[in-house]
């Protein structure tokens, strides 16, 4: 990559980046589902460089049809490798790649180089060329975030984005269309499945419990103190402990069972699958062990196993053969 072309990015991107209110940009990103749109943002030395590479690439765009789907062009990495210095150095400058992983706060990388898509050019051009609704699903380990750099805009055609679909928290869609003018940025996270805010967890340290997954449900015991204050056992939490059932695939809850809290427990739930009985769901907290008939839409508790440690926070998780190697009790 040429020297001068990394240069001239990483001034310009250090000049971009210091127009802007980084955590305004922050708080944009996160309030609309890990999506945004900064407009113009790109200054325009850097967007000039990077239209003269457009043209000296154009030749060898490729054009392809899938019918309902797509229609257009496309430049891979490999020849943007070659022809497009200036586009691969912002793709690769440090200070951007800093820049988007501390408003995603997910350390981020470059995607692997055999991907000739991990960075690339888009070319709609001709009448009719498009692409349909999708998401940018990630194929690697761990998420995947798109940003996409607006070059050239001679089109009415506009970018539409469906913000919060399928929100399992139950925010309305939000569809925004966008024209993407020449250094107008957007990013966002290729495909959030779900998530789920629980609220704040009450205790002298933070959350630790894990999840399980079993069959369609994603099985969470939440066990927060009782009370915000546990030597004076003043104000109780609201809602301290409840054991969450999932869909995996939406988030949204299955079941939810409300449990008695006293101190916080981190306890892991366990499924015994047993020959010619029911799966039973087997959760420790720390009031009490209990066992509950496993049907996917519903739940019930059905036995106290044995009183619990009653006092103090539980750490253990049930097993099949022996209990935890360690119990704790602090
Ligand atoms: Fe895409």
């Amino acid at each position: 990559m040429s020297e001068s072309s990394t240069r001239v990015v990483a001034d310009e991107v250090e000049r971009a980046l210091a127009g802007l209110d980084f955590d305004e940009v922050k708080k944009t990103y996160w309030n609309q589902n890990e999506f945004i749109c900064l407009e113009r943002w790109l200054p325009a030395a850097i967007v000039g460089r990077m239209v003269a590479e457009v043209e000296r690439v154009r030749p060898a765009v490729h054009r392809n049809y899938i019918p309902r789907h797509k229609k257009g062009g496309s430049v891979s990495f490999y020849t943007l490798v070659e022809q497009a210095p200036t586009i691969l150095a912002l793709y690769r400058a440090p200070a951007f790649i800093r820049f988007l992983a501390n408003v995603t706060g997910q350390p981020l990388q470059p995607c692997p180089e055999s991907d000739p898509h991990s960075c690339a050019l888009y070319f709609y051009t001709e009448p009719g060329d498009h692409i349909g609704f999708h998401f940018d699903t990630s194929y690697y380990k761990g998420s995947r975030y798109t940003v996409l750099v607006g070059l050239i805009e001679r089109s009415s055609s506009r970018l539409v984005c469906q913000l919060f679909k399928d929100d399992p928290g139950g925010r309305p869609l939000v569809e925004l269309q966008l024209a993407t003018h020449p250094g107008t940025l957007v990013a966002f996270k290729g495909d959030k499945l779900w998530e789920r805010n629980l609220g704040p967890f009450i205790s002298q340290h933070g959350p630790g419990a894990s999840p399980i997954l079993y069959k369609n449900l994603l099985i969470f015991s939440m066990d927060k103190d009782a009370h915000y204050d546990t030597v004076k056992k003043g104000k109780l939490v609201p809602d301290p402990a409840t054991l969450y059932a999932f869909d995996k695939k939406t988030g949204k809850s299955v079941w939810e069972k409300p449990r008695e809290a006293l101190r916080a427990c981190y306890s892991v739930p366990f499924v015994l699958e047993r020959a010619g009985s029911q799966p039973e769901l087997i959760v420790t907290s720390t009031t009490a062990i209990t066992t509950t008939v496993l049907v996917v839409d519903s739940t019930t508790p059905r036995r106290l196993l044995s009183p619990s440690i009653r006092d103090r926070r539980d750490d253990r998780s049930p097993s099949p053969w022996s209990p935890s190697p360690w119990s704790g009790k602090r």
